[in-house]
């Protein structure tokens, strides 16, 4: 639907159901959903009373044209699952920006390492959506995946930076029975590469599960068990500030980020 017209439709019935004491949740999304997102509808829906979902393929946030031209898209299936889990209100802008939108969010330290080395300008991408899908909905709760650790930490610097009065709420990883990360990409994997695409999970779980608390030690483990074409990093980092850790002590995080095939994936664990 047309931006402009769909965005002051979407503000004006949220502003209805808030003037009638409902409060308002909210799962950005950018579609091709499956069990990982429909879990965060599931979590948002027992937070609130109305539940708004967009479905936006931001082209600002991808850093690689081919994945973007590439991104999988299923409208019907995704307002069926929508539907079926509770969604009062499906926004899905054709045309997001507004003519001359010339402004960007942007959330400087923690978007420095991890997927913001390897990734320019993806997370500027990620919180200026973020922050205009915000303003358009302004829910009183948002749900933000585990799946995408380093986004939900820099979500929640962005909420609490500007001040904005909305909870952001972290959703689990939901995984597949053979422990794969759910992902819209999974589907561009070939029977070889998930195989193999296990293996970032696994080199998780063997980090997770090892006596030895040294981090170099870890990550040595990690890497003795990752079959993948490149790493872009694995890590183990405090859980909130992501700053590398030299011994797994308080709530720490395991990350991994890398290509199978031409496939990249991230996965994490709390250690
Ligand atoms: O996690 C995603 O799917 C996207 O980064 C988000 C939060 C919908 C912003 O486009």
């Amino acid at each position: 639907v047309d931006s402009v017209g769909c965005s002051e439709r979407v503000g004006a019935q949220v502003r209805a159901w808030k003037a009638e004491g409902c409060r308002v949740g909210f799962v950005p999304t950018m579609g091709f959903l499956h069990r990982g997102h429909t879990s965060l509808m599931d979590l948002a829906r027992s937070h609130c009373d109305r539940l708004v979902v967009s479905i936006f393929v931001n082209p600002l946030q991808f850093d690689d044209v081919t994945d973007l031209e590439r991104y999988p898209i299923a409208p019907a299936a995704d307002a069926e699952k929508c539907r079926a889990h509770g969604t009062d209100l499906l926004y899905v802008p054709s045309n997001f920006y507004p003519e001359g939108f010339s402004t960007a969010v942007s959330v400087g330290g923690l978007t420095e390492r991890l997927c913001g080395a390897t990734r320019p300008g993806h997370f500027d991408g990620v919180t200026t959506v973020v922050a205009r899908l915000f303003g358009v909905v302004s829910p009183d709760v948002a749900v933000f995946g585990e799946k995408d650790y380093q986004q939900l930490q820099v979500i929640r610097s962005m909420v609490r930076d500007l001040g904005l009065a909305i909870e952001v709420l972290p959703g689990p990883l939901v995984r597949d029975e053979d422990g794969l990360a759910l992902s819209s990409r999974n589907t561009r994997l070939s029977v070889k590469d998930r195989r193999r695409s296990l293996s970032l999970h696994q080199a998780l779980l063997a980090m997770a599960q090892a006596v030895d608390r040294d981090v170099e030690s870890l990550i040595a483990l990690g890497k003795s068990i990752l079959d993948v074409d490149r790493l872009d990093y694995l890590e183990v980092v405090d859980a909130d500030t992501l700053l590398p850790l030299k011994e797994v002590e308080g709530k720490a995080r395991g990350l991994v980020a890398a290509y199978v095939g031409e496939t990249r994936l991230i996965d994490n664990v709390a250690l």
